[in-house]
């Protein structure tokens, strides 16, 4: 066995054939010669090499599956996690998240979000997600690809290709300022449609309430409503229970104040307070 094992490593004894030196590995003299032992050599470091980068890849194995795990099943934690540290008040009303949804968008976050929301909905029976442009996109696109349904974006503009039948309604957006004709083309919706509208905020619930207005006048069932940030001390989540749907929202502001962000649980309903004034 051992001379077997010294001729496969290439060691032989510096007196090759002298058996006296076989009978014993510890009296075994050995000297390095490149043209010999090169061979063995490559042979030890290429094992290593392999043995490094199968336990390296575990690691990023592991890694992927550690994330993705965290990602799935805590993403609403991670939504507020992110606006503790991202998030900025701007005001009493107003929360800032320019670098992470509303003008950098964190890609694989979405992804996240659009899991969460999918996985909430999952057993509603959605046929379409519909969102508002612009910045509601990113996680309803996600949401709509974790369900294996289209995705519609309601238009705030009338568009001179959108020539034929189209449903709209005039919404105004207290926080902006601003009034817009919200529209759909009616060859995207049908009576059998069970529909979730995703949207990034909910404040007062405008634009909510104007999807739903077009939503029903074509039939359609508007079966659930994602958010991903509620402001919970302003009145749209109230208006959209009070009428009848479904809200769920991945993270609910209780108050905003300068350098104040305070969340609600879940659970915890809505304070039924007045907007404050701007
Ligand atoms: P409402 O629909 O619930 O009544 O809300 P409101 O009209 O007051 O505001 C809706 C618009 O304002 C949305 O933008 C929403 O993204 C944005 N918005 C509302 N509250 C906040 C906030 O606290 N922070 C930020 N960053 N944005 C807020 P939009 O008109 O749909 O435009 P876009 O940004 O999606 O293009």
């Amino acid at each position: 066995f051992r001379e077997i094992f010294l001729e496969s490593c290439w060691l032989f004894p510096v007196t090759a054939g002298d058996d006296r030196y076989l009978r014993d590995t510890r009296s075994v003299s050995v000297r390095f010669r490149w043209e010999i032992h090169r061979n063995f050599l490559t042979w030890i470091l290429c094992r290593i090499w392999k043995n490094v980068r199968q336990v390296l890849q575990w690691q990023a194995k592991d890694y992927n599956i550690e994330n993705k795990y965290t990602y799935e099943v805590k993403s609403v934690k991670l939504l507020e996690d992110r606006i503790k540290k991202e998030g900025q008040a701007l005001s009493e009303t107003v929360l800032k998240v320019d670098s992470f949804i509303n003008h950098q968008v964190d890609s694989v976050f979405m992804d996240a979000l659009g899991a969460d929301f999918a996985e909430h909905f999952k057993d509603a029976g959605i046929t379409k997600v519909f969102t508002i442009e612009s910045s509601g996109i990113a996680p309803a696109l996600m949401t709509a690809e974790h369900l294996h349904v289209p995705l519609v974006i309601l238009k705030k503009q009338t568009s001179k290709i959108l020539n034929g039948n189209v449903y709209q309604t005039r919404i105004t957006s207290f926080t902006k300022g601003t009034s817009y004709e919200l529209t759909l083309f009616a060859d995207y919706i049908t009576p059998e449609d069970r529909i979730l509208l995703i949207d990034d905020f909910l404040a007062n619930g405008e634009a909510a309430m104007g999807a739903s207005r077009i939503i029903e006048a074509s039939g359609a069932t508007l079966a659930g409503i994602g958010i991903l940030i509620e402001k919970s001390f302003q009145k749209g989540r109230k208006r959209l229970e009070e009428a009848g749907y479904t809200v769920y929202s991945q993270a609910r502001i209780g108050k905003l104040g300068a350098g104040v962000i305070e969340f609600l649980p879940e659970e915890e309903p809505a304070s039924r307070e007045e907007e404050p004034a701007d």
